[in-house]
């Protein structure tokens, strides 16, 4: 039998990605596919070929089929349910972001999968990227010393039609998670305060406020400025944002395509000996072999159930990501700096 018997639930276009990385996977078998529209279950069972229970309930799978760990790929208004259900009967779960639609409901998942020893991980394919492990590494590594100021810039303006174009905060509530998160990945700081100002700027096709500016302090008084749109055409940046890191010593950048570079002082005999130049360059070297995004992410989640230790991404982790999108929402609702 399988180490891994996976219920994959929710089974719309994101879960494509997760099953076919457990398809590649020897010691992973899906079990049951899971959709609350149970046709789409079983089509995508058979899209892959795949022979397996087919449920609209994921008790019921996971009851059934003897499921150990589950994939929650619904919707973010579902993953609270979806998450407890299985944690509740004993599995682990790997789930996409949001973890949920509320800090409340956060904080309770923390809770449960702590109380029953099960790990409850959350997707960030956007910290599984050679350049960002080389930007992460250039920060700590390269001399810029202690970061000041992170600015992050990310300006697209993406046409999707359906739920974004409708819902309040695109911006903040469906993308700037993942952009949060590589900000705490890449300097190892969580911040303790956040001012956002949310708006709609002219042209927007979005119902909701589709760009914000939030100003992130750190205990140390040091800052990370986001500026983001949605609804920005013409000159995009990377959907990885643009980034500059300003430390006591140096600045470190990265456009969020190539690879990262730093510039930094050099000491005065240092700069005696080099003819008058102040800085010295670092080009980060592009060293991380493993998988992009989704795969990476997921490569990671697996190694870390088998060795026995917490992923990377593990749920105590990720709701400081998660405090950060919701901190800015209420700052940018209430006019007012919010503690985190
Ligand atoms: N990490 C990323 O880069 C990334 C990109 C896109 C979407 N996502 C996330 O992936 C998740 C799914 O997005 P999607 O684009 O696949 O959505 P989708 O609407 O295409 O698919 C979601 C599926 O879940 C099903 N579902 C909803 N509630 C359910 C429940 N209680 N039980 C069983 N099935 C249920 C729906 O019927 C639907 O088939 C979302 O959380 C979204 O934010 C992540």
């Amino acid at each position: 039998m399988s180490t891994f018997r996976i219920a994959v639930i929710g089974c719309g276009s994101m879960s494509k990605a997760w099953i076919e990385h457990s398809l590649q996977r020897e010691d992973s078998q899906i079990v049951a596919m899971v959709d609350i529209r149970k046709e789409s279950a079983a089509a995508m069972a058979e899209r892959y070929g795949i022979r397996c229970g087919i449920y609209d309930d994921v008790r019921q799978a996971i009851t059934e089929t003897g499921a150990n760990l589950v994939f929650d790929v619904t919707i973010p208004e579902s993953h609270f349910a979806v998450t407890s259900a299985a944690l509740e009967l004993g599995c682990d779960v790997f789930g996409e972001k949001p973890m949920t639609t509320s800090m409340e409901q956060a904080r309770r998942l923390v809770a449960l999968a702590e109380r029953e020893g099960r790990t409850y991980a959350v997707m960030q394919n956007r910290r599984y990227l050679p350049q960002i492990r080389a930007f992460r590494d250039v920060i700590a590594h390269s001399g810029i010393g202690e970061i000041g100021f992170v600015n992050a810039d990310f300006f697209l303006g993406p046409h999707f039609g359906g739920f974004r174009d409708a819902m309040d905060s695109p911006l903040l509530l469906d993308m700037a998670i993942h952009t949060f998160d590589q900000a705490r990945f890449i300097t190892g700081k969580d911040p303790v305060s956040v001012y956002c100002h949310e708006f709609n700027p002219a042209g927007s096709w979005y119902a909701g406020n589709a760009a914000a500016i939030c100003i992130f302090e750190y205990a140390d008084g040091g800052v990370f400025c986001y500026r983001g749109s949605w609804c920005a055409e013409g000159s995009p940046t990377s959907w990885e944002a643009q980034w500059r890191v300003n430390g006591s010593r140096g600045t470190a950048i990265w456009d969020g395509a190539t690879a990262p570079i730093a510039e930094v002082l050099l000491t005065a005999e240092e700069q005696a000996g080099a003819g008058g130049s102040r800085f010295r360059r670092v080009e980060a070297e592009l060293s991380w072999n493993g998988r992009s995004g989704h795969a990476g992410c997921l490569d990671e989640m697996f190694a870390a159930l088998v060795e026995g230790r917490r992923p990377e991404t593990y749920c105590t982790d990720n709701i400081k990501s998660m405090a950060m999108v919701y901190g800015a929402l209420e700052s940018a609702k209430e006019g007012r700096k919010v503690k985190l």
